[in-house]
């Protein structure tokens, strides 16, 4: 199914323009100028904030944006109370009218586009393009689960059977989904999961991550503005540990839809499997150890510019990133040279900048972590290059790109979230054999092939199956409806984000027959 012909993807902004540029800055400036923004959990359409941490900008630490307060017992109490009473309406309302309040979402969001891109510029650290394609990402997931709502959840199917007798098959909300987001999509991500749970007839309690709380406040006072039931979507804000936790174990949630790391979906996965009611369902999409191969007939600048973008953009926070290039040994010194050159090219600085290539990371723990990762590459491995981050300045978690040449596979197992970029010198007659080694990490997400070869590229195809596999393009982006996103093994359970069977995990199956 492709939900429908006549259905457009937003068509974002162009940061290009000046206009455009002015308001932009403008927007981010106001963020200084105005009071900041007091943030809190919001429980029936009812803010509670005040009294809460500091929210700072990843960029320059010494700008206070606003502050959270985060969500306890009671907050926690009372959404899941009013989100499981509601939710045999919310149901009963039907795919058509949800999808209406969808439709209402992704027009708000539109709407308040430029603001949204500088929050997220300042709060999660994300360049002006970025922000532009997220906006987009989170108006697409409403405007496509909305399509599906109406295409899949309006009414009962009816199915053959003996004479005297009728049947059908619908579908229906499974009860209070528990929507768990990671600060990288703060917008995307977080929009995304509570647009499919609310348009399968589900109610919703969503857990934002707590580096990213500002713009998760400022999404859901736009859906209720935009005349979504206070009923149907809470916000609680906090930690994993204190929030998400307690949220999972809560009875009264009938399904949870989690991105983030592989090791917190485990935890997870354990504290479902203890619950004493129902079985639900969890559904989980996690990091990537994800590869490229290069063959010698692939066309060199294309593949520095894939690379560079795959591995570097947003700071190599996504998880379909570039972590490991592989790259052919006739081919390997000229492309290192080219790589080189171009990552001195890039631009590292303010977000907020629309000339900025290369942002801040996120935190001082996730900055920490990369130092560290790198300090132990010089010794295990051999750094190539990384470019200063000095435009970044001391008040700020900069990190800048790393290229760091591996002696074998075996020196990485895991994700490292961050701009750091591997490479891997190999032959591409032995692609079964690396790719099998790939394979044998685990994970599944996304994978980048670089060939003018068909046989080289069903070659590498079958020796590494992942997700979502590109072919002589860059490897990030993906886009609702055209590249449905979402990996296998440890990268998620599936199904894909912004695809067609997504909606029917968070959905139940009833049947009815009668006998007349
Ligand atoms: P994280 O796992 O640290 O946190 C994700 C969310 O889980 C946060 O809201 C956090 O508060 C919550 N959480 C943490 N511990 C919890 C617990 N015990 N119980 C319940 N909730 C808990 O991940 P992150 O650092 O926010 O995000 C980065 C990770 O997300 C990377 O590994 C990245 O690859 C992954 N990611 C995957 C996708 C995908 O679609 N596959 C997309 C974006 C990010
Ligand atoms: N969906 C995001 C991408 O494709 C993570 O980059």
């Amino acid at each position: 199914r492709l939900y429908g012909p006549d259905r457009r993807n937003s068509a974002g902004m162009d940061i290009s323009q000046n206009a455009i540029r002015k308001d932009l800055a403008a927007a981010v400036k106001s963020f200084r100028d105005s009071p900041a923004i007091s943030a809190g959990p919001i429980v029936n359409g009812k803010v509670d904030s005040g009294g809460g941490d500091m929210v700072r900008v990843p960029f320059d630490t010494e700008i206070v944006l606003g502050s959270v307060k985060s969500a306890d017992e009671k907050h926690i109490d009372q959404a899941l109370k009013s989100a499981a009473g509601y939710q045999v309406q919310w149901d009963r309302l039907g795919g058509a009218e949800r999808a209406k309040h969808l439709r209402a979402m992704g027009d708000i969001l539109e709407e308040n586009m430029t603001r949204l891109i500088a929050l997220m510029a300042r709060e999660g650290g994300k360049t002006l393009g970025d922000g532009v394609a997220e906006v987009r990402e989170a108006v697409d997931f409403c405007r496509y689960y909305a399509k599906q709502a109406e295409a899949d959840f309006t009414g009962p199917t009816r199915l053959p059977g003996p004479t005297g007798e009728t049947n059908q098959i619908s579908l229906h909300g499974r009860g209070v989904f528990c929507c768990i987001s990671p600060w990288n999509f703060p917008l995307a991500i977080f929009t995304g999961q509570i647009a499919a749970a609310l348009a399968s007839g589900n109610t919703v309690v969503a857990k934002p991550a707590e580096q990213t709380p500002l713009i998760a406040f400022e999404a859901v006072k736009l859906f209720h503005k935009a005349g979504l039931p206070v009923e149907t979507l809470h916000l609680l804000p906090g930690t994993g540990e204190q929030v998400g936790s307690v949220l999972i174990k809560d009875l009264r949630v009938s399904g949870v839809c989690f991105t983030g790391g592989t090791s917190t979906a485990r935890i997870i996965a354990k504290s479902l499997a203890d619950r004493d009611g129902p079985i639900i369902p969890l559904i989980a999409e996690t990091g990537g150890l994800n590869g490229l191969f290069v063959d010698t007939t692939a066309l060199r600048e294309q593949v520095i510019d894939d690379i560079i973008v795959s591995a570097f953009g947003s700071a190599g926070q996504r998880c379909s990133a570039l972590r490991v290039a592989f790259l052919p040994h006739d081919t390997a010194d000229m492309l290192v040279e080219g790589l080189i050159g171009a990552m001195n090219e890039l631009k590292i600085g303010d977000p907020a900048d629309p000339d900025t290539d290369v942002g801040p990371v996120i935190d001082q723990e996730s900055r920490e972590m990369l130092q560290e990762y790198l300090a132990k590459m010089e010794t295990e491995a051999k750094v190539l290059h990384q470019i200063p981050a000095g435009r970044i300045g001391e008040t700020g978690y900069g990190f800048g790109p790393a290229l760091v040449e591996l002696k074998s596979l075996d020196q990485i197992t895991e994700e490292k979230f961050g701009p750091i970029l591997h490479i891997v010198r190999y032959d591409p007659d032995d692609i079964d054999k690396v790719g099998a080694a790939l394979k044998a990490k685990g994970y599944g997400l996304t994978l980048g092939i670089h060939s003018r070869l068909d046989s080289f590229q069903i070659e590498v195809r079958d020796a590494v199956p992942v997700g979502n596999t590109y072919v002589n393009r860059s490897m990030t982006g993906a886009v609702v409806g055209v590249q449905p996103f979402g990996g296998e093994g440890l990268s998620g359970t599936g199904p894909k984000a912004g695809g067609p069977h997504y909606l029917h995990r968070f959905a139940t199956e009833r049947t009815l027959t009668v006998n007349i």
